[in-house]
């Protein structure tokens, strides 16, 4: 019998245990090699984004993810990318500001 995590069943994607085939697989513990997660990463660090930090892995994947396909974001285009992460301190208003600051908008 498969065994599946509570939220990959609440959800019906099981996420946890879907195979990538050949894609590539960036972790937060990479993401700053690239230009975009490095400026990430400082912004998270100057502006004091973190809280608690449960949620903050997930945050900077999706900003980076932005940063790679829209570098000059929107505050529409913020919100629509980072509206799948729930942060229990309410920390958005300093995660739009870091995601602009790393974008210099
Ligand atoms: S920093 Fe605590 S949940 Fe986001």
């Amino acid at each position: 019998m498969r065994r599946l995590h509570r939220a990959c069943r609440r959800r019906g994607d099981a996420s946890c245990i879907t195979t990538v085939g050949e894609s590539a697989i960036t972790t937060i513990e990479a993401i700053g090699q690239a230009p975009q997660g490095a400026a990430l990463q400082k912004a998270w660090l100057e502006l004091e984004v973190v809280q608690c930090g449960y949620c903050q892995s997930g945050q900077i994947m999706s900003a980076a993810a932005l940063l790679k396909d829209t570098p000059k974001p929107t505050d529409d285009d913020i919100d629509a990318a980072m509206s799948g992460n729930v942060c229990r301190c309410g920390t958005y208003q300093r995660i739009r500001a870091a995601i602009k600051h790393a974008a210099g908008v």
